[in-house]
């Protein structure tokens, strides 16, 4: 462990840009290991005779940092010659920049602040130990502004100046506690060059890198002294072919570079954006070079795991915007959107995707970081918020403890301990499990429904009128139906972990009987319920939330909340409710990525691919016809005639509908595990071909091995082939009710038409 008392800050405040700390090193002869640990308040680069260390970037990560700050270590041995100058460039980040939609607030500390510490290991045993203190000398940097929402300036032709000895920071020692980095390195990965330079109709410049995604724009160029370059982002154009940002809201991402007249390599190093386009504010007069420009993408260092190809390219569109969306989306903690003022850990939105992400890549390292953070966030009541990190000097709108949101604390470690069959997982947060339902337990004044509060809703659904937030699904229903999917997730971990869960599973009874006394009559949900907010919750122009709406069906049907003999009212009801919207969903982030499953397991396939395929607004590929390289936060980010959303809250970068793949891997190529032998060591393949989708290619690398399923159809015939790895057991159930059980192995199967 690094020793936690050495951070050191520079006397004068630098306001936004960068300094560096310097010391030089001279180890003595015979040197066997170097191990070097750095931490920082703010964001740190680290530097030993000019060059990087290590491959992350944007180092230590987004944490909750009063309770942990990540240091990064680093063996440098091979690097150290005689003499060294270790350098650690620090800017403000997450933790000393602006974060969420206040203006100019430092949310964890107002100064940035460094500590290191090297430790030389000598042959004959001895060592020797470096750390940061008052003989580390401060220059200033050649980045004179940085911030996460605003982006970067850097200007070669400033002096660097020395700006005297370092003080000791002791507010830093106390407030930010240091811990070994828990998550995966946040990383360059692709590089992608430019697709066109555009001359829009308004005469502006704009480069299109063809691609949606999140990190930064990195240019080779050989200018005269003092040329600039002046680049703005965004991530689509307007309906006239115009350069447009405003749905960035405050976030600027501007990026300036002041060119030194040698031949310059720019890039940010401590912000990063979410574009396709960059539009040339100012460049120099040179030849725009694409070998020299990059887009280049930067993520969390995750190993993909999932494969899907199909026979539909707008299908096989859809899912790149999946992976993409991950991508951009999965940088150091699961956020919301990569490029306007938020880029928070929203806990709904990482809830209602975490499936298809695990499917997608390996996020088991990723996740087990930032559940350690919803852990340290939870309230003594239990109170998960709608953010983690939590940084409660955000605005009313993101403290709020909303249903779907918090549950979070429960959906997460279940589905991560199914897909990778690791106990400890549950093991870890099982306490937090029980608090998160101990509190939905304690909300408001029937006991065992959740009725209240001040909830996100079906966020973003289209039942509620064009252009409303909120779908009008009845947040008391909601927050009740997790309540109780919570208290089962809480009974099925604890059976897992040999704990005692007695109390729990009265608790489920009661709140099922509760739910439908309260919910339900007739074999049906009650048309309207008043809005028993607390407080300014919701629509305030809407008193009354429905519970006859396709989400309330799809929450009831799914979370197993009415008898089964009442089961065949809901489903009908169901299909008259996508009926009555011509064939289409209504759903947001709560509905959405359950509505297929629903379908499917009530047989109707059929319904929950005319939903896949719809191409009408509200679809999933409305979006890709509109051109979506990333999955839209909205169903209609653009409207119809082209227009957008309101600037208010439009992102072209927001995950959450891309959950529809979780059903995907599970249905279309029916690959689940088993709850009983988690980690796909028992796994049931049922597949559901459609001929619209031709063909459809899936591969998992589990944890138990890779596995396959494909089908593809000849004439009305359809041909599978399976793969099963060792050690592993598939029950199979063809489409015609063959079914068989699969040991390791390569399968194929013909279902004739
Ligand atoms: C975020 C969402 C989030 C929501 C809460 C938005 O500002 O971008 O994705 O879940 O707020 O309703």
């Amino acid at each position: 462990m690094m020793n936690a008392n050495h951070w050191i800050r520079c006397s004068t405040d630098l306001g936004s840009a960068s300094c560096t700390f310097q010391k030089e090193i001279t180890p003595k002869t015979g040197l066997k290991n170097a191990t070097l640990s750095v931490s920082s308040v703010g964001l740190f680069e680290a530097r030993l005779n000019g060059c990087k260390l290590g491959t992350a970037v944007l180092t230590p990560g987004y944490t909750q940092y009063h309770h942990r700050t990540q240091y990064m270590t680093y063996d440098i041995t091979a690097l150290l010659g005689d003499k060294n100058t270790l350098a650690i460039t620090v800017g403000p980040g997450w933790a000393v920049g602006r974060l969420a939609f206040k203006d100019g607030i430092h949310t964890y500390s107002d100064h940035c602040a460094a500590t290191a510490e090297l430790v030389l290991t000598y042959a004959d045993g001895a060592t020797e130990t470096v750390v940061t203190d008052e003989s580390w000398q401060v220059f200033t940097s050649h980045i004179l502004h940085s911030d996460i929402y605003n982006g970067e300036t850097v200007d070669l032709t400033a002096e660097i100046k020395p700006l005297g000895f370092a003080v000791k920071d002791e507010t830093a020692a106390k407030e930010f506690p240091l811990v070994p980095q828990q998550g995966e390195d946040i990383v360059e990965n692709e590089r992608l060059a430019p697709v066109e330079l555009i001359v829009t109709p308004k005469g502006e410049r704009v480069i299109d890198f063809g691609q949606n995604l999140t990190g930064y724009v990195e240019i080779r160029i050989k200018a005269a002294r003092g040329e600039r370059i002046l680049l703005s982002h965004g991530e689509v154009l307007d309906a006239e072919g115009n350069f447009y940002n405003a749905n960035y809201r405050s976030a600027t991402n501007r990026i300036e570079y002041v060119c030194d007249g040698g031949e310059n390599l720019f890039k940010p190093t401590f912000s990063f954006q979410g574009f396709r386009y960059v539009r040339l504010d100012s460049y120099p007069d040179v030849e725009i070079n694409f070998d020299d420009i990059r887009a280049i993408a930067v993520h969390s260092d995750l190993r993909r795991t999932g494969y899907i190809k199909c026979g539909n390219e707008k299908i096989n569109q859809l899912y790149h915007n999946t992976i993409w969306g991950q991508k951009g989306n999965y940088l150091d903690i699961p956020t919301d959107c990569p490029q306007r003022d938020e880029r928070l850990g929203w806990t709904g939105d990482a809830q209602v995707f975490c499936r298809t992400a695990a499917l997608n890549f390996d996020v088991k390292k990723f996740f087990h970081k930032w559940l350690g953070e919803l852990r340290l966030d939870q309230q003594p009541n239990g109170a998960i918020w709608g953010t983690c990190p939590e940084n409660f000097s955000l605005t009313d709108y993101h403290t709020r403890v909303s249903a779907a949101w918090g549950d979070a604390a429960t959906i997460i470690p279940w589905e991560l301990y199914c897909i990778y069959g690791d106990k400890q997982i549950l093991a870890d947060n099982f306490e937090m499990m029980k608090k998160w339902v101990d509190y939905q337990h304690g909300f408001g004044p029937e006991e065992y429904l959740w009725l209240g509060g001040r909830h996100y809703g079906d966020w973003l659904a289209m039942d509620a009128g064009p252009d409303v937030y909120m779908g009008a699904t009845s947040n008391d229903l909601i927050a009740s139906a997790f309540f109780a999917r919570s208290t089962e997730l809480v009974i099925k971990a604890g059976e897992v972990l040999g704990e005692d869960v007695s109390a729990y599973r009265e608790l489920y009874a009661n709140i099922l009987k509760a739910f439908r006394a309260y919910f339900l009559e007739n074999g049906m949900t009650k048309e309207q319920y008043p809005c028993t907010c607390y407080t300014s919750s919701g629509n305030p122009h809407d008193p009354f939330r429905r519970g006859l709406t396709q989400t309330a069906m799809v929450l009831i049907l799914h979370f197993n909340l009415c008898l089964p003999e009442e089961r065949p009212a809901f489903e009908q009801k169901l299909v008259e409710l996508i009926e009555a919207f011509d064939g289409r969903m209504t759903t947001g982030f709560v509905g959405t990525p359950y509505i297929l499953h629903v379908l499917s397991r009530m047989g109707r396939e059929d319904l929950a691919f005319n939903l896949l395929f719809e191409e009408r607004n509200p679809s999933w590929l409305f979006s890709v016809n509109h051109g979506a390289t990333t999955i839209w936060e909205h169903w209609n980010g653009i409207k119809e005639d082209g227009s957008f959303w309101s600037t208010d809250m439009n992102s072209f970068n927001h995950y959450a509908y891309g959950s529809v793949f979780d059903w995907v891997y599970g249905v279309v190529a029916g690959i689940r595990t088993s709850e009983c032998a988690p980690g796909y060591r028992k796994f049931t393949l049922t597949p559901h071909p459609d001929k619209r989708l031709g063909f459809l290619n899936c591969a998992l690398d589990t944890v138990s091995g890779r596995m396959e399923s494909n089908w593809y159809y000849k004439g009305e015939d359809v041909y599978f082939e399976f793969t099963v790895p060792a050690g592993c057991e598939a029950a199979l159930t063809l489409p015609d009710g063959y079914t068989a059980t699969l040991t390791g192995g390569s399968y194929c199967f013909t279902v004739k038409g």
